[in-house]
């Protein structure tokens, strides 16, 4: 099993501020950057983390990230928007995406945000998260253009993104927020994996012959028990979640986000690059419906009801989305984040690249 050390909050945020502070970020950037990555980590969102650090650096080196970026607003129709990120950090213009959607909600009562050609956007949660700040709904479709990992139902092959779905739901004091890859596993979930941390599923992968896998060397290929891992070394697909729905739900998040927004689909791809994620949003706000009061009475009513069922299992209540984040990051912030040893290691890496020491 993977080697865990754990870390306070704090000493993360503040390490992985310096790495892309150091890596050519403003502050505001790079504290941005970093706060986002250690909310997936303390939200339990390991996949989404602190563990993107060096891989974002490399994007950043590249080029197929930039920093400082702005949305640029291509067609502005009042209670709708089409923004392009320009390949702006995930975290910098997906935000300013979410502050207009929520802008203009509250002006009209419902807003169409489509973001597209942002660099990846981390948890996509964290968005919901804003708009339940300002009391709204919001539902947000998102694709990764260039990323072809996941098999549709009845297929072998890769064809979608792990193209993800979030909806907030803003009931005071108890705010649901479904937010979740439309495949069976994240890919972040398959490096877990092959890092000897929590295995996967038995059916998560498929090989090119069809027979179902939960061994990472079908994404990855070949690979040493320290070092990279590559989804190009690899001739299997991660499986749609939820049989023929689920895999109808990641169609949809291509389409919607991917061909409508106009920043593409996940593929077809000549070779692994640049990836961008698109992402449409919709804001609706229960205070111009009329409906404030009876939903929020309603929708708390209702969650009670849901949570209070029997257990299937003892021990296990019954939860509602967002429970399980939430109780998550209580432990985290009062016990540490827990991070592989490997993870940990590759950070590190990265910073004394950039001339950073070792936090002390
Ligand atoms: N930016 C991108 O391109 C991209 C791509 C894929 C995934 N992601 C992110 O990866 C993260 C992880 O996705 P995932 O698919 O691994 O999530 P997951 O499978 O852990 O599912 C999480 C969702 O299920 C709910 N949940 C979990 N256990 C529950 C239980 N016992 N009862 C009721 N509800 C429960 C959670 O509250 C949450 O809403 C997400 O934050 C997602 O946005 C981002």
């Amino acid at each position: 099993m993977a080697d865990y050390i754990h870390i306070p909050a704090q000493q993360v945020e503040h390490f992985v501020t310096r790495i892309f502070a150091a890596a050519g970020c403003d502050q505001a950037e790079a504290h941005r950057i970093s706060t986002h990555l250690l909310d997936a980590n303390l939200a339990g969102h390991d996949s989404h983390g602190v563990a993107r650090v060096p891989r974002y650096v490399e994007w950043l080196q590249a080029g197929f990230v930039l920093k400082g970026q702005s949305v640029q607003t291509i067609t502005d129709g009042g209670s709708f928007l089409l923004l392009d990120g320009l390949f702006g950090f995930g975290q910098t213009v997906a935000p300013q995406a979410v502050r207009m959607g929520i802008e203009r909600a509250q002006q009209h009562g419902i807003a169409v945000v489509g973001l597209r050609n942002a660099g990846h956007i981390g948890r996509v949660g964290a968005y919901s998260e804003m708009a339940i700040e300002a009391g709204l709904l919001s539902v947000h479709f998102v694709n990764v253009a260039g990323s072809v990992l996941v098999a549709p139902f009845g297929g072998t092959e890769r064809r979608f993104s792990t193209a993800p779905i979030s909806i907030g739901v803003p009931l005071p004091g108890r705010p649901l927020i479904l937010d979740f890859a439309t495949s069976l596993v994240a890919e972040g979930k398959v490096l877990v994996a092959s890092n000897g941390g929590k295995p996967l599923p038995p059916d998560a992968l498929i090989e090119p012959d069809g027979t179902l896998s939960g061994d990472p060397h079908t994404l990855y290929g070949h690979y040493d028990t320290i070092g990279p891992r590559n989804p190009a070394n690899g001739s299997g697909a991660i499986r749609a979640f939820g049989e023929h729905k689920g895999s109808g739900l990641a169609f949809m998040c291509e389409m919607l986000a991917g061909a409508l927004t106009g920043g593409g689909t996940s593929g077809p791809v000549e070779a692994r690059g640049r990836i961008a994620n698109g992402m449409l949003s919709f804001y609706v706000s229960p205070k111009h419906f009329g409906t404030q009061a009876e939903f929020e009475e309603a929708g708390r009513a209702y969650v009670d009801w849901i949570v209070s069922t029997t257990p299937a299992e003892a021990g296990s209540p019954v939860l509602a989305p967002g429970d399980k984040e939430a109780a998550t990051k209580a432990d985290r912030l009062a016990n540490g984040v827990p991070l592989q040893r490997d993870t940990w290691d590759s950070i590190l890496d990265t910073a004394r690249r950039l001339g950073i020491n070792d936090p002390a």
